[in-house]
């Protein structure tokens, strides 16, 4: 079917509202680099005792674009996991979720995710929300030509502090749909924290449909976040050309180092950038001296146990419906309706 112009929604106003918003920062002055908000969040990282950068600013287009190809490494098993278990599991999901959701992606990255999921669900509308704006755009506008008769929205947002949805998206059977393990990114206060936002964002019809990365043999985990041929290293440098261009930073790549380790004690991969020698770092606002070896804590993946994520998602006022795991217990997909 050619795509039908009469039944696509106005992609490019809707988002570029708030693509404006979400790089300006709302009500927020800009400056030669980012947002003031993303200078000062970044600076205040920076200049603490142990510093460290939140896990967002990993994703400029660059950014967006090394997660694809490290989701293509075979050490990197989440992404495969995950879709081994959509594949064996789909029919089971559909059933569960039932047709014309509103499909919220958090974090949509390049949205292939949910392609797979429009045959299985039919969402009535599919609104894709990323801070990695442009990538989002082209994504979007890709998977309008192929799905022409979904209406869809692309919204260039941070969700990390705010998830209020602009009126145009539908208030009927919203479905959050947060794949891939991302919420690994928050700590299990944080976790708890945003999905209550998610949980405010909906009716009690309202659902969600997550991906979590359990724990399993730390071997299995290092490797994943720390691949010979690179990619995880390059996705983790490229942070610091990302912040060159936000804060005004001169990090020269070369004199750092990707880190990724697990730590058991907290359940967590971490992800560090080590400084290679003594050196010192300008952002607007401020200058840090790093001593040879000293990092820059860039990101958590925690990894739970099955129980605990159930419980994580209780708290939040969801009740979990459905647990579905791969044959190794290694990735958890959970449906869960609010409560
Ligand atoms: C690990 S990737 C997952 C991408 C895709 N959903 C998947 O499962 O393959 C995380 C995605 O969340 C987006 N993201 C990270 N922090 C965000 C934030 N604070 N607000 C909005 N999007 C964010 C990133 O740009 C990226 O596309």
């Amino acid at each position: 079917m050619p795509p039908s112009t009469a039944s696509v929604p106005p992609l490019t106003r809707e988002y570029a509202n708030v693509h404006a918003a979400a790089n300006s920062g709302v009500g927020q002055a800009r400056t030669a680099h980012g947002s003031a908000v993303a200078i000062a969040e970044i600076g205040a990282g920076l200049a603490a005792a142990h510093a460290s950068v939140s896990p967002k600013f990993l994703y400029d287009a660059l950014g967006s674009r090394l997660f694809e190809a490290i989701c293509e490494l075979p050490e990197y098993y989440p992404t495969r996991t995950e879709a081994a278990i959509f594949a064996e599991h789909g029919a089971a999901m559909a059933h569960a979720i039932g047709h014309d959701t509103t499909l919220i992606d958090l974090g949509a990255g390049n949205c292939a995710k949910a392609a797979r999921l429009f045959p299985l669900i039919h969402p009535a509308q599919y609104v894709a929300i990323d801070i990695s704006a442009d990538f989002l755009r082209e994504s979007l506008e890709r998977l309008q030509q192929r799905f022409p008769h979904i209406e869809m929205a692309a919204l260039g947002l941070d969700f990390s502090s705010s998830l209020a949805l602009p009126p145009t998206v539908r208030a009927e059977k919203r479905l959050f749909f947060y794949p891939g393990s991302s919420i690994g990114n928050f700590t299990p206060q944080e976790a708890v924290d945003f999905l209550r936002r998610a949980r405010a964002q909906c009716d009690s019809d309202g659902a969600l449909l997550i991906g979590i990365d359990l724990v399993k043999d730390s071997a299995v985990l290092d490797a994943a976040y720390d691949d010979p041929l690179g990619v995880t290293a390059a996705f983790n440098l490229n942070l610091l050309r990302h912040l060159n261009h936000l804060a005004g930073a001169d990090f020269d790549v070369r004199q750092w180092r990707h880190r990724g380790r697990y730590n058991a004690a907290e359940s967590r991969i971490e992800m560090h950038l080590e400084a290679r020698h003594e050196l010192t770092v300008h952002w607007q606002g401020g200058t840090r001296l790093f001593d040879a070896g000293e990092a820059i804590h860039t990101e958590n993946s925690y990894k739970y146990r099955s129980s605990a994520a159930v419980g994580l998602l209780e708290q939040a006022g969801f009740q979990a419906m459905n647990v579905w795991t791969d044959p190794q217990g290694w990735f958890a997909v959970i449906h869960a309706r609010a409560i």
